[in-house]
């Protein structure tokens, strides 16, 4: 079960324990004050935009073409953009550090 850390939009730290297999956009949507995920998964809303750590990057699957067509759509949008319904979970992301993007 990876162990997610996540900074909301006030800035504040939560460690978040969620299962492989699912996505990552599935617990941040459990939050508090979390993604909206209007579209439930299906990479058209843009509304689990993430910020993900530098240092977590390089360790993610490269987004496809459609994802990255949605966050460079963004007014928000930052080189480490990611859509959080597009990133799987796996054991090896175990500690990856996400920030929540503002709401657009
Ligand atoms: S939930 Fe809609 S794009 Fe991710």
């Amino acid at each position: 079960m990876p162990l997610l850390k996540v900074v909301d939009r006030d800035g504040k730290e939560h460690d978040i324990n969620a299962p492989a297999g699912g996505v990552l956009m599935e617990p941040l949507r459990d939050m508090d004050d979390g993604v909206t995920a209007i579209c439930g998964g299906m990479c058209s809303c843009a509304t689990c935009h993430v910020y993900v750590d530098p240092a977590w990057v390089d360790k993610l699957p490269k987004p496809m073409s459609d994802e990255l067509d949605m966050v460079r759509d963004l007014t928000a949008h930052q080189p480490n953009s990611r859509l959080s319904c597009q990133i799987h979970l796996t054991e090896a992301l175990s500690g990856l550090k996400v920030t929540i993007a503002p709401e657009e």
